[in-house]
């Protein structure tokens, strides 16, 4: 089947109680080892591009990358979308360069304007037939080159969702509620909790409408300590715990991004491999391991966190 929209897939999601994984995608293995997991276990997948991606792969290599999992994996329903669209600019390049969603950013504006700018977004989007992720509350951690610290992070309100979502006419709406972007999304000793009494309180208020998780890794410590054993340092990296990202799934979170956990199984397999094999130097004999790892740990997340296997 062609491209589709994330419209059908939300639905599906919303009423059978599981969510989407939104896998960021920025080469070759990355693709190939998410859409192989979802085609072994028949599972919809959205594939996102963020602006960093664009710049380090360029858009017409991720777009065909995606267009061949599409040609490969014919059975299974694949959404192109693009991650934190910072402006209009970006959102109608990826609109007008075959991606069916895109997301747009306005959560660090005030208010009206992340209002105004999610609504322009979404006008020109819909007369292409593509559907709008906006967001509402800022998260902590790094994207692209924008690093938000924890004290300016701050949770979604409830009360302004309706009026948001009604104003900008968007599809789906990104939250927060304590998770964070990258690999270092609690301190240690402390226990990571998701606010879900927010979630149930945003749910309650718009009956029905999809709701996106980012910064959804669990930093998986098998990874971390990979990496570590092998000449990497990354104390102290902890991710939100898996139990806590399928609570959410069942409840009004149809989307879940995960980006990191991948990074961590590509880097800790290559850390690894070239620790073990000094002497090789040829990219797929290491890519190779890297790429059955993404997928194993994409299978897993499919089957334990997100439960959209089977629903393709
Ligand atoms: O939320 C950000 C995603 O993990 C994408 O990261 O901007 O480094 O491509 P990136
Ligand atoms: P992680 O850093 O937790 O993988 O989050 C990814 C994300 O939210 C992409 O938009
Ligand atoms: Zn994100």
């Amino acid at each position: 089947m062609p491209l589709v929209t994330t419209t059908e897939m939300f639905k599906k999601a919303y009423e059978g109680g599981y969510a989407i994984g939104a896998f960021n995608v920025n080469n070759m293995e990355i693709v190939q080892g998410i859409t192989e997991a979802c085609a072994e276990t028949r599972s919809p997948v959205i594939l996102q591009v963020s602006k960093g991606a664009r710049a380090y792969a360029n858009h017409t290599y991720l777009t065909k990358l995606v267009e061949a999992a599409v040609i490969e994996n014919p059975e299974i329903p694949i959404a192109l979308h693009l991650d934190h669209g910072p402006d209009f600019e970006t959102c109608k390049s990826c609109i007008d360069g075959g991606f069916t969603s895109v997301m747009i950013d306005g959560s660090s504006l005030p208010f009206e304007e992340n209002v105004k700018l999610a609504k322009r977004v979404v006008e020109y989007a819909h007369d292409h037939g593509v559907v709008v992720e906006a967001e509402l509350g800022t998260l902590a951690g790094i994207e692209d080159e924008v690093n938000v610290s924890a004290e300016d992070s701050s949770y979604t309100r409830p009360e302004e969702v309706e009026e948001f979502v009604t104003r900008t006419g968007c599809d789906s709406l990104a939250i927060a509620i304590g998770t964070s972007h990258g690999a270092y999304k609690f301190k240690p000793g402390t226990k990571p909790q998701l606010r879900f009494d927010i979630l149930k309180e945003v749910e309650k208020r718009l009956p029905g409408f999809p709701i996106v998780l980012h910064g959804s890794s669990s930093v998986p410590q098998e990874y971390v300590e990979m990496i570590n054993a092998f000449g990497g340092a990354m104390p102290g990296a902890i991710g939100v715990p898996e139990d806590q990202l399928r609570e959410a799934a069942r409840m009004a979170v149809c989307k879940i991004n995960i980006d990191s956990d991948l990074r961590l199984a590509m880097t800790g397999t290559i850390r690894k491999y070239f620790a073990e094999h000094p002497d090789h130097f040829d990219p797929r004999q290491y890519l190779k391991p890297a790429r059955a790892n993404i997928k194993e740990l994409v299978k897993h997340k499919l089957i334990d966190v997100l439960g959209c296997n089977g629903k393709a």
